[in-house]
């Protein structure tokens, strides 16, 4: 009887445990984006540890993982591919367009100036 009950709890035990688990691994990071204007984009050019963002068409990737990115720069790229720009224009003259940028994080939004900011978002300098 006492052997019955306790393999019960052990069952119990066992499926809130894996329903816990199964929770953590499909609950999202949930990751505010940024709303950069360009001014302060520029900041973000890969120089000195800072992570290298690029906006293209008023959204901003975070391009640091990228390999054919180097210290800021586009290895790859005759041109002005220089982080912590807006490269809209730029990458119009490549040949790969947008797709090799989209498989990059997209972080958040370039906005014309502070105003356009939205005040729920919580807006992080880390
Ligand atoms: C201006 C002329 C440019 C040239 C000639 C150029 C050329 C290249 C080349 C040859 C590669 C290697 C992969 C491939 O062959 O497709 C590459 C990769 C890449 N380019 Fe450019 N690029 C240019 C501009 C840009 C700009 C403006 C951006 C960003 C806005 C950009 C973002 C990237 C990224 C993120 C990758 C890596 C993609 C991956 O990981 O697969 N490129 N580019």
């Amino acid at each position: 009887m006492l052997h019955r009950k306790s393999m019960t709890l052990i069952v119990i035990v066992a499926l809130l445990l894996s329903g816990v688990s199964f929770g953590f691994m499909f609950k999202k990071k949930k990751i505010d984006p940024v709303y950069l204007t360009a001014e302060q984009l520029a900041q973000y050019d890969g120089k000195n540890g800072q992570p290298m963002y690029v906006a293209v068409d008023g959204k901003i990737y975070d391009l640091t993982k990228c390999r054919y990115w180097k210290d800021g720069v586009h290895d790859k790229s005759p041109q002005a591919a220089i982080a912590g720009r807006d490269l809209t224009e730029v990458l119009k003259t490549s040949k790969h367009g947008i797709k090799r940028v989209t498989r990059y994080p997209h972080v958040g939004f370039l906005v014309d100036s502070v105003d356009d900011i939205p005040q729920k978002e919580s807006q992080t300098d880390e």
